[in-house]
């Protein structure tokens, strides 16, 4: 696992959109996996700005998101449909039927789930993933105790979590109880993971993810298990990191790759 500490919210973007840049300059058709919060939103952002310099074009792009409530229509304000809508696919030009959510609103859950799955290998797998994390350390809604080999599925929130959301909401009561979620399984199938989280907020749930014991209890704990695994943080939530000056040591000499 790669630690990468960023001064701020703004330059961890950058680097993550950087190495989103890089597969796709190297492979134009990539496959990404999406994710939601307000972690990757600065990402989103510069993945924008390099699209509408001509630096990125995504037309072959295909994508396929982590999660969905479920129980919400797509048009409500806080569905993730509309989220990505709104802060990433309105803005670049992937083609609208490459683009794969979870539903929300199907009214065969376990029939939908295997068909995300089957989706996902039809297309090739997916190339790079994005992450954040919940301040209980979990990936996509993978709540503490999720197997981490569990695939696609309906999954009942964590009261945390619930609360943690509970700030896009007009009150606590409106925020969704279930999710449809990509499992930890599905999530360590893909051949590059970035993970990104700030604040403070998140200190022990990256400290746990990265220096912790593997356990089903921070499902993001599973990512030490992955090959190409990068964690973009910036200082306040690496404040809780042991190895901390190490992952800055080995920043500062790492040999610049040559780019072609
Ligand atoms: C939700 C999402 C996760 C996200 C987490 C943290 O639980 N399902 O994918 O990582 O929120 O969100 P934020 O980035 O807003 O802290």
């Amino acid at each position: 696992m790669e630690v990468i500490i960023c001064k701020t919210d703004d330059e961890m973007s950058r680097a993550a959109a950087e190495a989103v840049a890089d597969v796709l300059n190297a492979k134009p058709n990539a496959v990404l996996g999406m994710a939601t919060g307000s972690t990757p939103l600065g990402l989103y952002q510069q993945l924008v700005r390099m699209h509408k310099a001509g630096q990125l074009d995504f037309s072959q792009v295909t994508t396929f998101n982590l999660d969905e409530y479920v129980g919400l229509p797509v048009t409500h304000e806080q569905s993730y449909h509309r989220f990505m809508h709104e802060n990433f696919f309105r803005h670049v030009n992937i083609p609208p039927q490459n683009v794969h959510i979870p539903s929300g609103t199907t009214r065969n859950y376990r029939a939908f789930c295997d068909w995300y799955e089957q989706r996902i290998r039809e297309c090739g797998g997916i190339d790079v993933q994005i992450l954040g994390i919940g301040s209980d350390g979990h990936i996509a809604f993978n709540e503490p105790a999720s197997s981490l080999s569990s695939r696609t599925r309906l999954k009942t929130l964590a009261k945390s979590t619930i609360d943690d959301n509970a700030r896009f909401f007009k009150s606590r009561d409106e925020v969704p109880i279930y999710a449809i979620t990509m499992g930890v399984g599905t999530i360590m199938e893909a051949r590059k993971i970035l993970l990104l989280a700030n604040g403070k907020k998140k200190a022990d749930a990256v400290a746990q993810a990265v220096e912790g014991p593997v356990t089903s209890m921070i499902t993001a704990s599973a990512l030490q298990m992955h090959p190409d695994a990068t964690v973009y943080i910036d200082h306040e939530a690496a404040g809780k990191l042991k190895m901390r000056e190490y992952y800055d040591w080995v920043k500062e000499k790492k040999p610049e790759a040559p780019r072609v």
